[in-house]
């Protein structure tokens, strides 16, 4: 093996008062990966998201980018190093245009010199790839759900993350839209080669999207392992899937 990896989770926790949302969770991934996150409502899926983003700090545990500490440092600050994220619930800048949201997520994260790339041409082109740029001068409070969502990616992608962590971006969406959102997330992966972290209640996408599942139960990982192994689990069925057939 070659090289740090891309992110390395290890014995995070993170407790609200008595309550313990992560416990001791440990995990890696590549460059390029594409890595699910599933469990119950509650398991600490967000609360995961927040730590390697910068948006709370652990309890304890340490949190690596290609090998350099970020765990306790400011989320613009992490941003910069390369972890673009989404929000469960969207949080576009609703009085701005669509185009005019992902110019923000461009000059928030930028590590390379905004001047050196044409801004309008890769707004223009990332607008393109989230299928977005017939909507670019709406404002995005005029957006349907499925497209805040898609705004949501643009807005994460525009800071040029190496790592994309997707909070739940099917939530709420229809079979249709849900798919669409699917081919566009291969898509990008594939363009791209950004490796991602997916937290998806729907399973049968997030199969689809992963080479590696983590199960999370109550803060604790119960799983982890290729999504066909992850379904067959016996820890993962009693905590999470049998709750889904019962
Ligand atoms: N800021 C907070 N203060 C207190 N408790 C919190 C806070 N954030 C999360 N929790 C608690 O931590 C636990 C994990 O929450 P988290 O939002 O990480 O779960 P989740 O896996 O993302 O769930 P969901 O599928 O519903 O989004 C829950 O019991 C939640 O109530
Ligand atoms: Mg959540």
């Amino acid at each position: 093996m070659s090289g740090p990896m891309l992110l390395e989770v290890n014995e995070a926790s993170k407790a609200y008062g008595g309550l313990l949302a992560v416990g001791g969770v440990c995990f890696a991934m590549r460059e390029h990966e594409m890595v699910g996150l599933m469990g119950a409502n509650g398991a600490g899926k967000t609360t995961l998201f927040n730590m390697v983003s910068g948006a709370t700090k652990p309890t304890s545990g340490s949190i690596l980018l290609r090998g350099e500490r970020i765990d306790g440092r400011r989320p613009d600050e992490i941003c910069r190093r390369g972890v673009g994220r989404t929000y469960q619930i969207v949080r576009p800048f609703g009085g701005m245009s669509v185009e005019e949201n992902v110019i923000v997520g461009f000059r928030y994260g930028s590590r390379v010199d905004p001047l050196a790339t044409p801004l309008h041409e890769a707004v223009e082109q990332l607008l393109h790839e989230v299928g977005l740029i017939d909507q670019r001068h709406r404002l995005a409070n005029q957006l349907t759900l499925a497209a805040r969502k898609r705004l949501e990616v643009a807005r994460a992608l525009a800071t040029r993350p190496v790592l994309l962590m997707l909070d739940e971006v099917m939530a709420g969406l229809t079979p249709t839209e849900s798919a669409a959102a699917l081919a566009m997330l291969q898509a990008l992966h594939q363009r791209r080669g950004i490796a991602m972290l997916i937290v998806e209640h729907n399973l049968r996408a997030m199969m689809q999207l992963c080479e590696r599942v983590i199960a999370l139960d109550h803060g604790r990982k119960i799983g982890e392992g290729t999504p066909s192994a992850i379904i067959e689990n016996e820890a993962v069925i009693r905590a999470y899937l049998g709750a889904e057939t019962a």
